[in-house]
This record gives C-alpha cells, structure tokens and sequence, in this order.
C-alpha cells in the first residue's frame, strides 16, 4: 500500500475550501459545475431531492432560485431545513451543505432573472413548476403566449419565482484518497460567527 499524507484538506475557513474546490471544478467537469442536489422534506420528514444550479455564495450562504410554487417550494414552506450535495466527479470530491433556508430580496431576485436569457424568463414565467401538464404542447402554448406579449423578452419576474439563500450550519468536505481511505471534514458552526471542524471516519 503507498504512504498516504495526513491531511489533504485544511481546517481553514470552509468558505474558502469552498472556493478553491469550486474554481477547480469549472477547470475540470464536463459541465455544469454549480449542479447540487436540494433535499428538502415535508414537515412530517417525508424526503425529496433533485437537482438546482447554484447561483450565488459566499459566507451568508448558498443561492438558488426555483418557483416558490413548485413541490420543492411547498415543502421549504412548511419545513425550511435543506441540505445540498455536490459531487465534482472529475476531481472525486464530494460537499455536503446543510442549514435553513431564508428567501433572496425581491432586489436580488430580479437582478438574477433579468441576467438570464430572455427565453428562460419566458420559460419559467410560463411554467406551473411541478403541476401535471397535459400536453407538452400546452407549455409551447404558453410560452409562445408570454412571447408575443413581451416580444423582446422583458416579462417580468413572477413574484413565485424567486430565490433562497441556504445559511449553512454545517459544511462536509469529502475527497477520494487511495484504496478508499477517503478524507472527510466536517465544519459545524460555533454559533458565533466562527466553526469547529473535525475529520469523521470515511
Ligand atoms: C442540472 C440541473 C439543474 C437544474 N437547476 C434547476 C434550478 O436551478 N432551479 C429549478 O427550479 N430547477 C432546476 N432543475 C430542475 C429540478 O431538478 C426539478 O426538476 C424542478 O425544480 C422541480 O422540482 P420539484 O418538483 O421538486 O419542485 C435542474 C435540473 C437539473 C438536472
């Protein structure tokens, strides 16, 4: 078996373990390198997760943005606790974020919807996010709709569609080593601004 160093990631803050792992991540995967699975659950701890992009992070927490009237939205309305899972493949790393939730500022929302493409903003001002569609032609429909009264694409942004911020209370950094003797440290927060980290058996 080859010697295997100690200590691979490091106790500094989390955010900026975060932020090196992140910018090597655009380097290495194939696409998509803000993917992350949401888990959410409903208040009688029923579980669901599927995957969002993340938007927005730094110290007060991670962003993405959703219909607020989707299935992912009404669980978040009765239960508000989530985590977040990233897998970076390419670099065999694995995060893992868990905190509350709290909505984005209409401010902040906007900003975000109005950088994106004016065909998203149509798609998703047109979508009943997670409501049964009887014909896919019926979306079509209503995106063509929402075209030709917005023709430059200005539709506003839909109060429901907004974002959360998730303030992480715990952060895991997870990295594959030799013969599966993994790297994992969890970061929990002191509560005070600070965090205490330890390894965990992989
Ligand atoms: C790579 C990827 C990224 C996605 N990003 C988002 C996103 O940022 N926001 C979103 O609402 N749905 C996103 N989706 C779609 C969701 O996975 C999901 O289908 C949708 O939000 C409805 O989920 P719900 O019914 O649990 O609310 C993404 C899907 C994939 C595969």
């Amino acid at each position: 078996m080859t010697e295997q160093t100690t200590d691979a990631i490091p106790h500094a803050d989390p955010f900026a373990i975060f932020e090196a792992w992140f910018a090597q991540a655009k380097e290495s995967e194939p696409n998509d390198p803000n993917a992350m699975a949401l888990a959410t659950a409903t208040r009688d701890a029923l579980p669901s997760v599927r995957m969002v992009l993340l938007k927005g992070h730094g110290p007060d927490g991670f962003v993405f943005y959703t219909n607020f009237h989707s299935r992912k939205g009404g669980e978040l309305a009765a239960n508000p606790h989530v985590a977040l899972l990233f897998h970076w493949k390419s670099l065999r790393r694995q995060v893992r974020i868990e905190g509350p939730i709290a909505e984005v500022t209409p401010a902040e929302a906007d900003a975000y919807f109005a950088s994106r493409h004016p065909e998203s903003r149509l798609g998703s001002a047109a979508s009943d996010q997670s409501r049964p569609l009887p014909d896919r032609q019926v979306y079509l429909d209503r995106v063509a709709a929402l075209r030709a009264q917005y023709p430059d694409g200005n539709v506003p942004r839909p109060a429901h569609w907004s974002g959360y911020r998730v303030a992480p209370t715990a952060i895991e950094f997870w990295q594959d080593r030799d013969y599966r003797l993994h790297e994992r440290r969890r970061f929990v927060a002191d509560g005070k601004g600070g965090w205490t980290s330890s390894l965990l058996y992989p």
